[in-house]
């Protein structure tokens, strides 16, 4: 009987959905992530709507939201007005947050408009469901604020102190008591660039006088280095983990970012690992974020160093990995080949309790 019960409630709550992806084609980081969601949408029978932030914006008729957006090809390119071509919009989407889920993948602090996030605000205060919220954004999209966060909740980091002035930067070392090399970052950035491996007080001191003159209110961070020989990405969604996988130290760097050339494997995680990644997930506020964490030394016992939640993950890679790995892919313990992370993120958002 109770089975039974089980049964039905989940019916209930396992409907389908609307699919709004407010995504940014930047010249310097093309939009692969939300043309693969929208294609992996469509081919669950979602609803689907793949708007460029750049021209977006909101109507009101009354009843529902309209989304306005430029076109976006199967590709991602939206096709942007120019001095010869006049604005051309796409049919506006109509919305609510009843059956609407956004997922919005632009939010950053490197580039991008200060309305985007005004919008992203806005559409919450409409009630809808946005993915990530604004506030997981803030703090992903900081490395500071994001290693306060960690901090307040216990989660494990590499030592980390934030250098405070242009002339500050041999006062931090000694916090992390001069052991060299250091890692030094800028505390907005992504994809490896503005991370730097600092092997002495002389260039510590000549890099932060120089990005302090290129940028006078720049936040720096500098951290105690962790030797590895790769770091790990785990995909968590809605407090479950759908992912993970290995990223190899370049050859020649210390970074493993796949856009710096890293080429990723699927991992298997520790008990240990799992539960930490889950919490890192959780206290930034993410519904779909890639947690990365350098492994300790004995994976069982010992937390990992977080190094950071990602807030748009790309999900390209990884989609790649776990659909070659096969047998060995951890998504959902499923071990059949030909697995899509993208769909099975999708389908997880059929749970309305995902929406709260
Ligand atoms: N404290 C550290 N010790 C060792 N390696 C690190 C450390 N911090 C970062 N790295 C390496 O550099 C990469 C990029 O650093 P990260 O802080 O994630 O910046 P980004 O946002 O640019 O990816 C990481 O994926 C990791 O390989
Ligand atoms: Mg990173």
């Amino acid at each position: 009987m109770e089975d039974f019960r089980d049964f039905i409630t989940e019916k209930k709550e396992d409907k389908s959905y609307r699919l709004v992806i407010l995504s940014h084609d930047d010249p310097l980081d093309p939009n692969e992530t939300a043309p693969m969601v929208r294609k992996k949408a469509e081919e669950l029978g979602l609803e689907v709507f793949l708007a460029e932030l750049m021209g977006c914006y909101l109507e009101d008729d009354g009843n529902n939201k309209l989304l306005y957006s430029y076109p976006v090809d199967k590709n991602g390119k939206p096709e942007l007005p120019d001095m010869k071509h006049p604005v051309k919009y796409s049919k506006p989407f109509t919305m609510n947050p009843d059956d609407t889920l956004i997922m919005i993948r632009g939010l950053n602090a490197r580039n991008g408009c200060a309305s985007w996030w005004t919008m992203a605000r806005n559409l919450e205060s409409f009630g809808f469901k946005i993915i990530n919220s604004v506030k997981c954004n803030e703090i992903c999209n900081d490395k500071w604020y994001n290693q306060i966060i960690f901090q307040r909740y216990d989660v494990r980091t590499p030592a980390t102190v934030l250098i405070r002035h242009s002339e500050g930067a041999l006062d931090a070392a000694e916090k992390l008591d001069n052991k060299y090399p250091m890692i030094l970052k800028t505390s907005i950035g992504s994809q490896g660039v503005g991370v730097m491996w600092v092997e002495s007080p002389k260039a510590l001191v000549g890099i932060v006088q120089l990005l302090y003159r290129e940028s006078p209110y720049v936040d720096i961070l500098l951290q105690e280095h962790i030797k590895t020989e790769y770091d790990v990405r785990v995909i968590v969604v809605g407090g479950e983990i759908l992912g993970a996988m290995k990223r190899p130290i370049i050859e020649g760097d210390f970074r493993s970012n796949v856009s710096q050339g890293s080429e990723p494997e699927v991992f298997k995680l520790t008990e240990l690992e799992k539960e930490e990644s889950l919490r890192a997930a959780e206290v930034v506020d993410g519904d779909i974020v890639g947690v990365d964490f350098i492994p300790s030394s004995d994976r069982n016992k010992d937390h990992p160093y977080f190094i950071e939640v990602n807030s748009t993950p790309g999900l390209v890679g990884i989609e790649a990995v776990l659909s070659q790995a096969g047998s060995k892919a951890i998504v959902k313990d499923k071990k059949e080949k030909g697995i899509s992370i993208t769909t099975e993120i999708l389908k997880k958002y059929m749970n309305r309790d995902l929406w709260k």
